[in-house]
């Protein structure tokens, strides 16, 4: 058997890996995001997580996504940058090698979007968020999961863990399975729940202590892959980054949930609160 390590995410640690903002610096320290999302009709993901990319802190986030998004995307997040990936759904996607790219919230999985994203799993060879209709196409064939590169974080919530690796009987043999795969392929695996847990490709397991019923709502989810994105783009390591990311999005979503209550509190209210979260850390 292997050794496991588990650990809790607590200020403390979160401490340990904040990075506060250098005086001198510009935007280029901070990095370059891409949030490859959205298709007709699920442009809102698209938003969500340009948006929590940006109000994580990222230097330049860039939006790729299909035509109809433009004006949605451009209106609701002005300091994000638009590029052109298709007309109703991604299926242009050129890689910008001084980006890091989160990819797969609303993008649906239309035959032509998953050869490009496919494509670009092959050339690609920096940080990568992969989540939702990105994880979704993999699973249409369990060998396509050895597409994902090693080091890339991805998030599913249980659905998407079960069609990706299998079904477990609860949530114990699920984290077990979660393990064994993140060594199989070397990748971070961030199983969204109640209290959610990030594996690295070692074996450790941390258990978040942020976040609440507020956040069962669609949309929440791409939050967070924007502010994970945005965090790789910083320089935090994946481990950094999926401790960090996990840990802010659920604390948002609590100050968000003291604020309008966990019935009303939106992933919009959650992005916003990112704000306040962080001027904690400071
Ligand atoms: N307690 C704490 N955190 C929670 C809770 C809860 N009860 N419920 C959800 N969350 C958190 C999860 O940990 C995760 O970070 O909210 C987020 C939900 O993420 P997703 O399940 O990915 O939700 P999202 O993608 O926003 O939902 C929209 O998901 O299944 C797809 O296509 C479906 O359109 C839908 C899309
Ligand atoms: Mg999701």
């Amino acid at each position: 058997t292997t050794e496991t390590s588990y650990f809790t995410t607590d200020d403390e640690l979160i401490r340990k890996i904040f990075k506060p903002r250098e005086d001198f610096s510009h935007k280029g320290t901070y990095g370059k995001v891409t949030i490859v999302a959205g298709s007709y009709g699920k442009i809102g993901a698209a938003v969500l997580s340009t948006k929590a990319a940006l109000k994580t802190g990222a230097g330049l986030t860039f939006s790729l996504s299909p035509e109809c998004g433009y004006t949605i995307l451009q209106a609701s997040c002005p300091e994000a940058m638009f590029i052109k990936g298709g007309d109703q759904y991604v299926n242009h996607l050129e890689i910008d090698e001084s980006s890091v790219y989160g990819i797969g919230p609303g993008l649906g999985t239309n035959p032509e979007t998953q050869k490009v994203v496919f494509q670009f799993l092959k050339d690609y060879s920096k940080q990568l968020v992969l989540d939702a209709d990105a994880l979704n196409m993999i699973s249409d064939n369990k060998k396509n999961i050895k597409l994902i590169p090693e080091k890339t974080i991805i998030t599913p919530h249980p659905k998407e863990f079960e069609r990706l690796f299998g079904a477990t009987e609860n949530s114990f043999t699920r984290l077990e399975l979660a393990r064994e795969k993140a060594r199989e392929y070397q990748i971070y695996i961030i199983l969204k729940d109640h209290h959610t847990q990030v594996i690295t490709p070692e074996g450790k397991v941390y258990y978040n202590t942020t976040g609440n019923a507020g956040l069962a709502k669609g949309g929440s989810g791409d939050a967070l892959t924007g502010i994970l994105t945005s965090l790789l783009a910083q320089g935090y390591s994946e481990e950094e980054a999926a401790v960090f990311g996990v840990w802010l999005h659920g604390k948002a979503g609590d100050h968000a949930a003291e604020k309008y209550s966990k019935e009303s509190m939106l992933p919009t209210d959650l992005i916003d609160e990112l704000g306040s979260v962080f001027e904690k850390l400071n």
